[in-house]
């Protein structure tokens, strides 16, 4: 074999050899680079003469191509197979356990507001909402509970630095603030709910500094008390889970509602357990009455021509009740444990199916 075909027998084979791209590419430099083989050979050509020129020009020319080819091949052939390992390695293994998920648990205050609201919602309210911090006026004046009324020791407020209006700021006592910013924005007829978070400064082992109410009113020219019976009937009923629920309308005072009255629902206790829906005993559960005119005057709704009710519950109250839980206080502790066992599953949506046999 003469030295053009020794030369191509080596580098074909040091192609061949090539396992990864950068010693292909050391092969390409030592034979086509600045200073290669067939570089030399190529520059060598300047000092033959014309004939042999003729001759081994061409000779030159074919053994450059082969090698510039076989170098193509062979680094489409290295790429192919790192594309293949890599795909291999990156298999998904559709036999593999799926790893467990820690599941979230729905508090149950955030499961019975749902309910409430999914049952207020079937009887056509829609949610509005205010805010925690509230004024003097919202809170307390416009629900015609003025300065030095004795109402407002009741309510062991938070009172906050700075004032608004004239009046301190304060955390809202109560959500009956949300109909008043209601009825000075939207006019009759109303038909909301507002649930949230309600504060006083008062913890013993049935209160807690921060709880939370459902609020509800209803305004139109000729509502009356009972629509108000109806509709409180309908929720306790529904939310209770029990068609035949006993309800008592108790006659009570409220500076925003006249009449007023306390609902109680019937239930029995024996041995120290509390069974709901039956049984000569009463338990209060909310509040409620028809608007004070004072109320709907202070807010910019004419009491001659409007009239309506309004309700307060306490979620924590009824979610006791319906689910069983002993202790106020275990709602706000953010014990896990707790969480898992009278927490919700994401998907228990709130429904009335079952909620009311009508
Ligand atoms: N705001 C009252 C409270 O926190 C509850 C209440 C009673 C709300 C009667 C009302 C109502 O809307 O009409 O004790």
């Amino acid at each position: 074999m003469d030295d053009l075909g020794q030369l191509e027998q080596d580098l074909l084979q040091a192609i061949a050899d090539a396992d990864t791209a950068a010693a292909l590419d050391a092969v390409r430099v030592a034979a086509l680079g600045k200073k290669g083989s067939i570089s030399a050979l190529m520059k060598g050509m300047g000092a033959l003469s014309p004939e042999e020129r003729k001759e081994k020009g061409p000779l030159f020319n074919q053994l450059k191509n082969r090698v510039e080819s076989a170098i193509e091949s062979r680094k489409t052939a290295l790429e192919t197979a790192e594309l293949d390992a890599k795909l291999a390695g990156e298999r998904v293994d559709v036999t593999l356990p799926a790893r467990p998920q820690s599941e979230g648990r729905i508090h149950p205050i955030s499961q019975t507001m749902d309910e409430a609201l999914a049952i207020f919602g079937e009887m056509g309210f829609t949610v509005a909402e205010g805010p925690d911090i509230e004024d003097d006026f919202h809170n307390f004046t416009a629900l015609n509970i003025p300065p030095e009324h004795p109402a407002r020791q009741m309510h062991d407020t938070f009172y906050l630095p700075g004032e608004r209006d004239g009046g301190p700021l304060v955390l809202r006592t109560h959500t009956s603030p949300v109909q008043v910013r209601t009825m000075q924005v939207q006019k009759p007829p109303l038909r909301i709910i507002a649930p949230g978070r309600t504060y006083r400064s008062d913890s013993d082992m049935t209160h807690t500094p921060m709880f939370h109410q459902v609020e509800g009113l209803v305004v139109d020219k000729s509502t009356h008390m009972g629509h108000l019976k109806g509709c409180i009937t309908e929720f306790c009923r529904a939310y209770f889970e029990i068609a035949d629920l006993p309800l008592r309308f108790r006659p009570s005072f409220f500076p925003f509602t006249e009449p007023s009255a306390e609902v109680d629902i019937g239930c029995s206790r024996k041995d120290g357990g509390l069974k709901i829906g039956s049984g000569g005993d009463w338990l209060e559960i909310l509040g409620c009455g028809m608007v004070h005119p004072k109320v709907l005057d202070s807010c910019g709704i004419d009491s001659h021509v409007y009239q309506g009710f309004a309700f307060g519950v306490g979620v924590e109250r009824i979610a006791m009740l319906k689910y069983g839980i002993p202790d106020l206080r275990t709602f706000f502790e953010a014990d896990l444990r707790w969480l898992h066992h009278y927490g919700f599953a994401a998907l228990d949506i709130p429904s009335l199916v079952g909620g009311l046999s009508r």
